[in-house]
């Protein structure tokens, strides 16, 4: 089933729209975080940081292309996403995978997905725009935002991150088994697709100069949030003594939850990472 999706010629407007975000889009593949992994230098409890803090979006990511998809008018745009929502069903699950691989509980994962724990204020933000566009954008501003820009960075990583990713294999507390980078491996071939396909999708739609301009605000902002999520979630988990202690987050969580009590305060988390002074990241 489904359609054969085709590609036009890109119209004039496609060029400098590609350039005006390419700085975003560098910014993220050669940061700290796509460079760690590639090196195998996160630690442990950092690679738990951005896969438990980014699960609530991957699980909810299905949610944002609805929105969308109730404004499409076409077929090609409305084949496409309904595609898409099913495939991201399934990596929701292959990211729970992931998660475990690294010694992550699904419990832990869940209890931030149902809402019972909160994310940190910078994973919120672009949780927070990625609704706000789908639900409130036009369909080029939402498509270009999500499955244009955030998926196609994501795979952009993941062709970067994967041979590291797999180094973390041996490393005490990860099993590198193919569950566990099924999510990984997935990223890195095909959706590589979604983007080209969500680009069509985008030209078909923003068709005057207004919302050309907005698509490319759009996807801006999204590249910029995804960067801020993913380093400040990986640098919350950071502890002072990352590069040599294997800390599980279990025991970690375990003394925060201990100390909650006595506080009767929401949990906070403070991010100290090499040198940098402390700041509240939640
Ligand atoms: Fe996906």
């Amino acid at each position: 089933m489904g359609i054969m999706y085709e590609f036009s010629p890109h119209p004039v407007w496609v060029g400098p729209f590609q350039e005006y975000i390419k700085p975003y889009w560098d910014e993220i593949l050669e940061g700290e975080f796509v460079e760690g992994i590639t090196h195998t230098k996160l630690s442990l409890s950092e690679m738990q940081g951005w896969m438990l803090q980014l699960y609530p979006f991957i699980h909810t990511f299905p949610k944002f292309l609805a929105e969308a998809l109730v404004k499409v008018e076409d077929e090609y745009a409305r084949s496409y996403l309904i595609d898409n929502i099913r495939v991201e069903k399934a990596h929701a699950e292959q990211w729970l995978w992931m998660g475990q691989g690294f010694g992550l509980r699904k419990e832990q994962m869940l209890e931030l997905a149902e809402g019972r724990r909160p994310v940190l204020r910078d994973v919120q933000s672009l949780t927070d725009w990625i609704w706000y566009i789908n639900t409130k954008g036009s369909l080029a501003e939402a498509v270009a935002a999500t499955s244009f820009a955030i998926e196609g960075v994501t795979g952009d990583i993941c062709r970067k991150i994967l041979p590291g990713f797999e180094g973390y294999r041996g490393m005490p507390g990860v099993d590198m088994s193919p569950k566990t980078y099924k999510w990984m491996r997935q990223h890195a071939v095909y959706d590589d697709e979604h983007p080209k396909i969500a680009m069509e999708v985008v030209k078909r739609y923003a068709t005057t100069e207004r919302m050309q301009e907005r698509v490319m605000l759009a996807a801006k902002r999204s590249l910029q949030l995804i960067n801020l999520a993913f380093n400040t979630s990986y640098r919350a988990y950071s502890t002072a003594d990352d590069a040599n202690t294997f800390v599980p987050v279990d025991n970690r969580s375990g003394e925060r939850r201990m100390q909650q009590v006595n506080l009767n305060f929401p949990e906070r988390r403070f991010g100290d990472r090499r040198g940098r002074q402390i700041r509240a990241v939640a």
